[in-house]
Parts: C-alpha cells; sequence; structure tokens
C-alpha cells in the first residue's frame, strides 16, 4: 500500500473550498481532514496552493486524419502535454470511415490509443455512416463503455449527416441513452458560400470565418435542438461559438429541454482579428466553428456563468502551420481545421477566474465536474472525494507563465497565446497518486494511462 498525504493547500471542487488535508491509498482518495495526524509514503506541501481535480478535456483528436493530413500530436505526445496542463483524463473521438463499421473504427482508435497514453482516456463515437447496420451498433457500444455519438451538419461529403439520418441516430439515443453531440454548421450553405468567395478571389484564410457565418451555426444549432426534440433525445452541441447559436441553446434549456453545450477556449480568448492577421498567419487560427467577432466573447463568458454552457472543451486538433497549415496557401478552405490546446485550457480557464468571468468552483465545475458528469466518469474523475480516483493538481495560482511554442509540450509548431502572460500555473499532477508532473519534470511513461469505460450521462437519470 502506498499512501501520499497533500497538506496545507486549499480544495476546490465544484461545490466546496475547503482548507483541509487530502490523504490518498493505492492510487484513491481515501480521506479529507484536519489535525489526523496522517502518516505516509510521501507529503506534498501545497502551501499557498489550490489542490484541485485533474482536469477531464471531454473533445480530443489526437492523430485524427483531417483534411488530407493527420493531427500532429499522437496519443502519446498530446497526453503527455495534457498532464503538463493539468489535465488527467481526455474522451477522444474514434471515426467510423465512409462504409465501415463502428466496431472498425473503434478498434482502430484502440491500437492507436493503447499503452500510449500518459493520462487516462475514453472515447466518443463519430459517426460518419448512419445506416442500420451502424444504428443497431450504438445499442452494443452503449453497453460497452461508449456512449456518446458525435454527428455533423457540416463538411458534406466528409462526415456529414442529412437531416433524416441525424433524426435516426437521435431516435436510437432516446432508446438507448446514449448521448448525441452535434457540429452544428449548416454544411450545405456554407460550402456555396466557400465556392462563391474563392471566385471572388476571396482565398485568405479570413473568409474561413465568413463563409462559415454566425447565423448558419445558429441555424443548425435550432434544427439540431428541434430534431431532437422530435425523437425526444437529449442533445449537446460541441464547440459552440456564436452568441446567436447559444440564443438558441438557451432558448430551449428555458423551456425545460435536455440541450447541453460546451465552449472552447479558443472563442473565449481569440477572435476574427487573429484570422485576419497579416500574411497567412491567420491559418494558424483555422478551426471550425470559426473563431468569432470579439463582441461574442462576453455572451459565452455569460452562458458559463449561467450554465447554458455547462463545459469548456478544447477541441485539440493540432496541425504545425509549416507544411499542414500551408496546404491551404492560396484556398482557405484547404488550411487543415483545428487548433492545439489540451494543454493551456485549465490555465487559460484560470484566467477567467483572474479577470472576473467566472468563480473558482465554477471553474472547476466547468473543466473537471461536469465534464465527467456529461460522460458517464462522475465520481471516479472530476472531484476530490473518498473513494475518487486521485487525480490530483496542485495549482499555484499566484505564477505567471507566457505562453510559447517554444516551451509548450503539444507536438505543435505554433502556440495560439504566443507571448501572452497569464496568471497561475500547475505545479504537481498525480495520476491516479502516481506523480506525473512535479518540479518541472514529467515523471510518467507512455502506458501509465488507462482507458475507461463510461456510464450514460450522468445529468438524465
Ligand atoms: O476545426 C475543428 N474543430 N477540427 C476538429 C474537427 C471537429 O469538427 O471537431
Ligand atoms: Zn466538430
Ligand atoms: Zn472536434
Amino acid at each position: 500500500m502506498t499512501r501520499t498525504l497533500i497538506t496545507n493547500g486549499l480544495v476546490i471542487t465544484a461545490s466546496d473550498e475547503l482548507s483541509v488535508d487530502v490523504l490518498v491509498e493505492d492510487g484513491k482518495v481515501v480521506a479529507l481532514g484536519t489535525g489526523q495526524n496522517w502518516t505516509a509514503d510521501t507529503t506534498i506541501d501545497a502551501s499557498g496552493k489550490y489542490v484541485v481535480p485533474g482536469g477531464v478535456d471531454a473533445h480530443t483528436h489526437m492523430e485524427m486524419p483531417f483534411g488530407g493530413t493527420q493531427a500532429a500530436d499522437t496519443f502519446e505526445t498530446g497526453t503527455r502535454a495534457a498532464a503538463w496542463g493539468g489535465t488527467t483524463t481526455i474522451v477522444d473521438f474514434a471515426i467510423q470511415s465512409m462504409g465501415g463499421s463502428l466496431r472498425e473504427g473503434l478498434d482502430a482508435w484502440h491500437a492507436k490509443a493503447d499503452g500510449n497514453c500518459a493520462i487516462d482516456y475514453a472515447f466518443h463515437m463519430i459517426v460518419a455512416d448512419v445506416n442500420d447496420a451502424s444504428l443497431k451498433e450504438m445499442e452494443a457500444l452503449v453497453g460497452e463503455g461508449v456512449t456518446s455519438f458525435k454527428l455533423f451538419m457540416a463538411y458534406p461529403g466528409v462526415f456529414y449527416s442529412d437531416d433524416g439520418k441525424i433524426l435516426r441516430a437521435l431516435q436510437k439515443g432516446a432508446e438507448t441513452g446514449g448521448l448525441t453531440m452535434m457540429h452544428a454548421e449548416n454544411g450545405i450553405a456554407i460550402d456555396v458560400l466557400i465556392e462563391q468567395a474563392l471566385a471572388r478571389g476571396n482565398t485568405d484564410p479570413r473568409y474561413h470565418g465568413e463563409v462559415r457565418h454566425a447565423l448558419l451555426e445558429a441555424e443548425a444549432t435550432h434544427r439540431a435542438i428541434k430534431l431532437a426534440q422530435v425523437a425526444g433525445a437529449p442533445i449537446y452541441i460541441v464547440h459552440l461559438s456564436a452568441a446567436q447559436a447559444l440564443a438558441q441553446v438557451q432558448a430551449a434549456r428555458d423551456e425545460g429541454f435536455n440541450a447541453f453545450a460546451e465552449t472552447c477556449p479558443q472563442y473565449l480568448f481569440l477572435s476574427t482579428d487573429d484570422l485576419a492577421r497579416p500574411g497567412f498567419e491567420g491559418a494558424k487560427y483555422v478551426c471550425s466553428t470559426p473563431l468569432r467577432p470579439a463582441e461574442h466573447q462576453a455572451a459565452l463568458w455569460r452562458g458559463l456563468r449561467s450554465d447554458d454552457l455547462s463545459v469548456v472543451s478544447t477541441d485539440h486538433c493540432p496541425f504545425c502551420f509549416k507544411g499542414q497549415k500551408e496546404m491551404g496557401i492560396g484556398d482557405f478552405s484547404k488550411i487543415p481545421n483545428g487548433l492545439p490546446g489540451v494543454e493551456t485550457r485549465m490555465d487559460l480557464l484560470h484566467q477567467g477566474v483572474v479577470e472576473g468571468h467566472i468563480s473558482r468552483k465554477r471553474w472547476i465545475e466547468i473543466a473537471s465536474a461536469t465534464p465527467a458528469k456529461m460522460f458517464g466518469l462522475y465520481p471516479r474523475k472530476g472531484t476530490i472525494a473518498p473513494g475518487a480516483d486521485a487525480d490530483i493538481v496542485i495549482y499555484d495560482p499566484t505564477a505567471t507563465q507566457v505562453h510559447s511554442a517554444s516551451t509548450h509540450h503539444m507536438a505543435v509548431d505554433y502556440s495560439c497565446y504566443e507571448g501572452r502572460e497569464t496568471t497561475g500555473r500547475v505545479e504537481t499532477v498525480l495520476s491516479r497518486g502516481k506523480v506525473l508532473i512535479s518540479g518541472g519534470e514529467y515523471h510518467g511513461k507512455p502506458g501509465d494511462g488507462q482507458y475507461l469505460k463510461r456510464d450514460t450521462c450522468q445529468y438524465l437519470r
């Protein structure tokens, strides 16, 4: 039996702030308390620090094939970078290929991740080909712990599903308890606007933001919610960026409907000004849904406070500027869509605390507790309580850092936040009681992370 004691810190969970010690035994939290005279093999002094549950990033794409290339982080590099940033669980997306089965897709993602991850991981399933066979397979997958399924209203000819297919998948969700995650953008209309923009000679990265109009996100969000209501199914909107789309989610929630949504740090801290950077630099900021004008950020922070946005995930899908983003020189539609972020989410959200947008408890709720509940991992993940996995971050709330590609651990040649200073920094990271990060060193190894079978969404039962 190994025992670790974390003393003198402020333990912050979604519900409490407590000045208590935390006792860890064999990878699990066993007790919280004061004045207990506990003995341990290792004692970590967290004086002046926060003691918080490890982050749960419910939206990553490690080594995802996309846009004619592949996301630059492997499961090994991406989960190591996540650990450096205080995230101890990811939920990545396995992909069904067109004409293939869900099982083949899931097996392929297990093969990529198995033995390579630094932190614990689980899978959602991207359903690219909704048909009788894949609908049937969804039932089996829910039973096996893959309990959420992403569909796309965007990317015709790649991942796109029409409304009939979406309705059928939602009906299956209503039947099985599987949660449908929706990429809500009207991809058919967007493709027309792309063609027209390119014909006018508007080829720069900033046009990516213009053709992926906020109203086409709002329209798709509205349609997705209505289809879910018709099916009697819950729905979770991924990577929401537009204030008008948020208004749709808010209206549905006000009516008492089970509509949930996430946003991502890039939508809270970056804007179309970044997409419009001179030369081709804007390509570094091409993702979908796209960055929006800075005015949207206030609405998103408000949505996080009011719980109309329940989760902040990263949508980590990094492509190097050299050789990958450059594929779109002269044609913005060929820039691979996606940004790096798995390492910076906890810090950027803490910056939201520093700037007064959210409270400390809300920081932990949107970054750890709610994603764990939303995707059936709570209370094993997302909290510090007896019985929980000892995924614990000692966080220095006063240390400052300057973000840079020269110091980050993601396998990508740029940082979206190059030169930006934030306050707060991860000091020590434990994953199931094992120290992964301390003293500025990584102590883990590929294979430390274990696969997690998930329950269904815990807001629905
Ligand atoms: O631009 C993005 N979001 N790339 C990743 C794929 C997706 O749609 O989530
Ligand atoms: Zn998406
Ligand atoms: Zn994504």
